[in-house]
């Protein structure tokens, strides 16, 4: 679990990030689908670039940035590296997977992907939500799947303790005791944050979408996404941004399969399915976490839009 010292690195790392007019902020528990977010986004900007040449270089040349390094060491092994070199920071990676540095002088929109819980996330970057250029999505995801997803990510990561085994795996889990702490109060906290948003009149700032919504449809999810960031694509480009964000199309792309990263022992786009925690969860496990969620999630439930669950 992060301690005292992960904070100072987050905040390191955050201090680079400190934000900025026309950020994006992509939040999700660990395997609620961050990185497809990230895609998406990441395709949404390619098409508008295309689009609208005289001002789409910045969304072409966007860089893509992960504020949870604890689980990522690549880029803070890289930090090191360049550092060691005399090189300014790492601040995150093109569309390509290149490096861009903290000197860098490009006008890059940013989109930075983080599993901060809302309270750490107000504790370490108060001023976050009072710039209105700045925008969120949350990707929720039914937990039974994200406990499923994350069990078997522990397996193939090496970066994470292997599970003694799926039981031990879901008892921490349904404990929170599990990096990034519990799962259903991270959705519970920061779906608060979207209605105490919207009380506030800032409806326009968080936008939460569900994976099951995007596995439903994700040309209606995408369009509500190019919406939320301003971003007016034609009926042409929008297709061919959704084309990119298929499983499919992602799992055979090495540069965005994740299969170059050696502490991956496994693929990290595994099944991509709605409700794969069937193959895991006994139906005892299956009463106990629903029972679980109805007392955790409370009347929050039914605003998490997880109508797809098959509970
Ligand atoms: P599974 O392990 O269930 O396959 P994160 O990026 O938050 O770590 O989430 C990873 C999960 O998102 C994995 O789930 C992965 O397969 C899934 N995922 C990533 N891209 C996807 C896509 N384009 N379509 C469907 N699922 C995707």
């Amino acid at each position: 679990m992060p301690g005292n010292d992960a904070e100072n690195i987050y905040k390191n790392d955050l201090d680079l990030l400190s934000p900025q007019s026309g950020d994006v902020y992509l939040v999700a528990y660990p395997k609620a689908g961050v990185t497809w977010m990230t895609e998406i986004v990441t395709a949404i900007y390619r098409e508008y670039a295309v689009e609208n040449r005289s001002v789409g270089r910045e969304f072409s040349n966007a860089v893509r940035a992960h504020a949870f390094c604890d689980v990522c060491p690549m880029a803070r092994r890289r930090n090191v590296h360049n550092q060691s070199k005399g090189n300014t920071n790492v601040v995150g990676f093109d569309a390509n997977g290149k490096e861009v540095y903290e000197n860098d002088e490009q006008k890059r929109r940013r989109i930075i992907s983080l599993h901060f819980p809302l309270k750490r996330m107000e504790k370490m970057m108060p001023e976050v939500f009072t710039d209105d250029g700045v925008k969120f999505i949350y990707v929720a995801r039914n937990p039974k799947d994200i406990a499923v997803s994350y069990y078997h990510f522990h397996r193939m990561n090496e970066a994470l303790p292997t599970p003694e085994s799926w039981e031990q795996f879901l008892d921490d889990f349904v404990k929170g005791d599990v990096r990034w702490g519990s799962c259903l109060e991270h959705m519970r906290e920061w779906n608060k944050k979207q209605h105490d948003l919207s009380a506030a009149g800032k409806r326009g700032q968080l936008l939460w979408l569900t994976f099951e919504s995007l596995k439903k449809d994700l040309h209606g999810a995408m369009r509500l996404i190019s919406n939320h960031l301003g971003l007016n694509l034609s009926d042409k480009g929008l297709a061919n941004a959704v084309k990119r964000c298929t499983f499919a199309s992602m799992k055979a792309d090495p540069n965005r399969n994740h299969s170059r990263n050696t502490i991956f022992k496994g693929d990290f786009l595994r099944k991509g399915k709605v409700g794969d925690w069937k193959s895991k969860f006994t139906v005892e496990q299956n009463i106990n976490f629903n029972k679980l969620m109805a007392r955790e999630l409370g009347n929050n439930f039914s605003h998490l839009r997880l109508e797809d669950d098959e509970v």
